[in-house]
């Protein structure tokens, strides 16, 4: 006598069943797609299908980017990129800020003459979408700053260079073709924080961003848990000098970030140069009034991207209470989380004059390079027209709080 035929019970459950399936459809994508039903099951799908672009034209939102550079860093330096603080409760809250803000449109308004220039400080620009300073860009790809000021370059875009860049002002400055904006973090030494500010007075730059959101310290988690997973040897490239790759900062012995700021240090700043001074780092009406009060010309409501204290306040929250303390009377950029053209409108309609972005374009310098961050950009401006055209916003100006829900 042959086997029996197996009880019906040992065939697969209805929920094997579904298992079947779903690892069917995960080996054939585009054919799965139709037959998803719940919307984890679409999300895990649609990330297969669109995971591992190998061009930037390929890239459907900036976070395509994101998975191309992840798989591309080494665990360490994508922890340096991604970390924030804690439990990273604030870079998430910046998310959060902006997808709570809801928008309304308008219909019926000519959709096709849309146009986004900015002007700051007498300068006008093609977007209002800015790239914020990023410390040691060849940590991301090996042409680092260089590879972001032709971008930066060829989309037109203004590009704000950190203290700590692994390119100097003037070869980045030389790249870009024009004057960058400069982001100073104070030193212990005022000669050595001195020298930097002269060095980018020398080659035309008109705009210093003070950065002060970080003297107390942080703490970064994230990236203390992903430098353990990287079994590279790290001192063959970092050596016990932590600014010996920074161009820009003195090898003195002893030279370390300044810690003892206050509004005192703004006033000596504000005395040493002719550049405008903007302070980047600022989250409260109180500090905003501050800068008014000593003469400060534009701020940066910034929390660091969730890499300085752990607030759990997402920037688009602190917005408002800001605009409304400065009243136009000087120029206020925001960062923090800005990933899609509406993230930009909303901050725009809020009050903004500009806003920043610091991940995602250096997701597409470590995917792509130059192109990369021409890709990124050029995902950020199509989708801010596409939304100014939907709101029937011909301008920036005519962004405005009528648009918020
Ligand atoms: C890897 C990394 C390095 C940064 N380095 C600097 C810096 O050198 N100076 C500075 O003012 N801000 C620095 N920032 C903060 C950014 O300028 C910006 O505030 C932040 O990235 C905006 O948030 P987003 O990354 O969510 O767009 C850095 C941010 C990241 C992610």
């Amino acid at each position: 006598m042959g086997n029996p035929t197996p009880p019906l019970m040992s065939s697969p459950s209805h929920l094997e069943h579904r298992r079947l399936l779903l690892k069917f459809m995960l080996g054939s994508p585009l054919l799965g797609l139709t037959f998803c039903t719940t919307p984890a099951e679409k999300k895990e799908l649609t990330e297969k299908i669109f995971d591992g672009i190998t061009d930037p034209s390929q890239a459907l939102d900036v976070f395509d980017f994101e998975k191309v550079a992840q798989s591309k860093l080494p665990p360490a330096h994508w922890g340096y990129l991604a970390t924030g603080v804690n439990d990273d409760i604030t870079i998430q809250a910046n998310r959060d800020a902006i997808a709570n803000v809801k928008l309304k449109m308008r219909r019926l308004i000519d959709p096709t003459q849309v146009d986004m220039s900015t002007t700051l400080f007498g300068k006008t620009w093609p977007t209002p979408i800015v790239l914020s300073p990023v410390s040691s860009h060849r940590a991301f790809h090996p042409e680092g700053e260089l590879a972001t000021a032709r971008a930066a370059k060829s989309k037109n875009h203004l590009q704000i260079l950190s203290t700590v860049t692994t390119t100097s002002v003037e070869d980045v400055t030389a790249e870009r073709g024009a004057p960058v904006w400069y982001q100073l973090y104070a030193l212990n030494d005022w000669d050595a924080t001195k020298d930097m500010i002269q060095r980018a007075e020398a080659v035309g730059t008109e705009v210093m961003v003070f950065t002060v959101d970080l003297a107390a310290g942080s703490n970064r988690i994230t990236l203390e848990r992903m430098k353990r997973l990287d079994t590279r040897q790290c001192n063959n490239c970092h050596s016990s000098n932590r600014f010996e790759h920074k161009p820009m900062v003195s090898n003195a012995e002893g030279i370390e970030f300044e810690e003892k700021l206050t509004w005192d240090y703004v006033d000596k700043l504000k005395a040493t140069t002719k550049m405008k001074l903007v302070v980047k780092g600022i989250e409260t009406a109180e500090d905003a009034a501050l800068c008014l009060k000593h003469g400060v010309d534009g701020i940066v409501v910034s929390n660091h991207g969730g890499r300085a204290s752990e607030t759990g306040r997402g920037t688009l929250d602190c917005l408002p209470e800001m605009v409304d303390v400065i009243q136009g009377k000087i120029p206020v950029l925001i960062d923090g989380g800005f990933r899609r053209g509406t993230d930009i409108f909303k901050a725009l309609a809020i009050g903004a004059n500009a806003v920043c972005v610091g991940r995602p374009y250096i997701w597409g310098l470590a995917s792509f390079g130059q192109q990369g961050v021409e890709g990124v950009l050029q995902i950020l401006r199509d989708e801010l027209e596409m939304v100014m055209g939907q709101a029937g916003t011909k301008t920036v100006a005519e962004i405005n709080r009528s648009f918020l829900a």
